[in-house]
Parts: C-alpha cells; sequence; structure tokens
C-alpha cells in the first residue's frame, strides 16, 4: 500500500487526510447549527466542547495536510475544460481556506467571548486575545456565515466529483478512494 502520492494517484496519508477531515467538517456544520439552535443547558454546553475539541482535531489535521503537500504534491487534476478546471481548483482552494479560519474564527469567538478552548479535558489552548466584544461580534460573525456557506462548496464538490464518476467515468474519485 503506497504512502506517498504521485502525478496520477493518491497515497493513504491524503486519502486518509481527506477522508477523516471530510467527515469531521460535515459533523462539525451538522453539530454547529444543532448546539447553536438548543436553549440554554448542560447538554448544550458539552456540545459546544465537543465542538471545540472536534475543531481543534481538524485544525491539527489540516496543518498536517499542509506539511504533506511539501512532502508529497498531490496528483495533477483530471480536467475536461477550462470552465471546470478553474472551479474544481477554487472549489477545493475555498474548502482549504475554510479548514484553516473556521477553527482560528472559531478559536478567537471563543476566547473573546470569555471561554476557554480546550481538547477532550486533555489539554487548553492559549489564548489568542482577551474578552472583548467587538472581536467576539466579527468572529462570530464570520464563523457563523462561512458554517452555511460551506455547505454549498460541499455539495458543488460531491456534485463534481459524482459528475466526474457518473458522466465523464474517468479515475478521480476512484483514486481518492483508493481503488484502481
Ligand atoms: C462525500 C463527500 C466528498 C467526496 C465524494 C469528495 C471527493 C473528492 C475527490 C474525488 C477528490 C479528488 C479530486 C482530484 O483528484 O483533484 C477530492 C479532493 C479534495 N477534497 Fe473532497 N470529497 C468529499 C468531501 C470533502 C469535504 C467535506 C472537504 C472539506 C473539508 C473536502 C476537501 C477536499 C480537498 C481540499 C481536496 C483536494 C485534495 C486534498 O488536498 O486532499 N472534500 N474530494
Amino acid at each position: 500500500m503506497k504512502l506517498y502520492n504521485d502525478t496520477n494517484a493518491f497515497g493513504l496519508v491524503s486519502r486518509a487526510n481527506h477522508w477523516i477531515s471530510a467527515f469531521l467538517f460535515i459533523g462539525l456544520i451538522a453539530l454547529g447549527i444543532y448546539m447553536h439552535e438548543l436553549p440554554k443547558s448542560p447538554e448544550k454546553f458539552e456540545l459546544y466542547d465537543l465542538h471545540k475539541s472536534l475543531g481543534i482535531g481538524l485544525f491539527v489535521l489540516m496543518m498536517l495536510r499542509l506539511v504533506w503537500l511539501k512532502i508529497s504534491p498531490n496528483p495533477e487534476q483530471i480536467s475536461h475544460n477550462r470552465f471546470e478546471h478553474i472551479l474544481a481548483h477554487s472549489v477545493k482552494g475555498i474548502l482549504y481556506l475554510a479548514m484553516i479560519m473556521m477553527p482560528i474564527s472559531g478559536w478567537i469567538m471563543s476566547n473573546s467571548g470569555g471561554h476557554e478552548v480546550a481538547f477532550f479535558n486533555l489539554f487548553t489552548l492559549p489564548n489568542l486575545v482577551g474578552e472583548n466584544e467587538t472581536v467576539h461580534e466579527i468572529a462570530e460573525g464570520i464563523h457563523g456565515t462561512m458554517g452555511p456557506l460551506m455547505i454549498l462548496v460541499i455539495a458543488l464538490h460531491i456534485a463534481g466529483a459524482l459528475k466526474h464518476h457518473l458522466i465523464y467515468k474517468d479515475n478521480t474519485l476512484k483514486r481518492m478512494l483508493g481503488k484502481k
């Protein structure tokens, strides 16, 4: 089983990172929307802690992904026309950006709102900012707007993967699943 990517295939490291991040990302958005709607209760705050811990997990995976990209670059994207090439690249770029900006804005939102960010009661992250209402509102605006927006971006990304698989019948989805 190949760990590294090559010009035509994703290795195990990139595939594992992609699918774990994908489940985490979709789960975090769903959990974020659900917990936001709950009335104040101990359950709500437990879910906030879970959301923060999983968010840290996604952020760490994203940092590892950036390191791995340097060590083992992704294969060339399979493209059938220029428009779809640019669209697919842009969508992936937005997802990369979101996997950096959403955890950081959530971290700043918590700290500026007077809360700490801990990873499953194992350790607490340092505070990025002190308590500050204006900063809190800005971070909340970014975090709260990006979540629902990402649903659209992910839908576009999945639609692209399915189009490659079902209409172009190429290797795009298969190689991300590790199939020949
Ligand atoms: C069922 C859901 C998903 C499917 C079917 C899917 C499918 C794929 C496929 C087939 C590729 C390879 C594209 C290529 O060869 O250029 C890919 C790449 C990628 N996907 Fe997804 N994806 C899903 C969910 C997600 C989610 C939720 C995210 C965001 C966190 C995401 C982020 C990325 C990124 C950043 C890449 C670029 C390659 C990399 O750096 O890993 N995907 N996806």
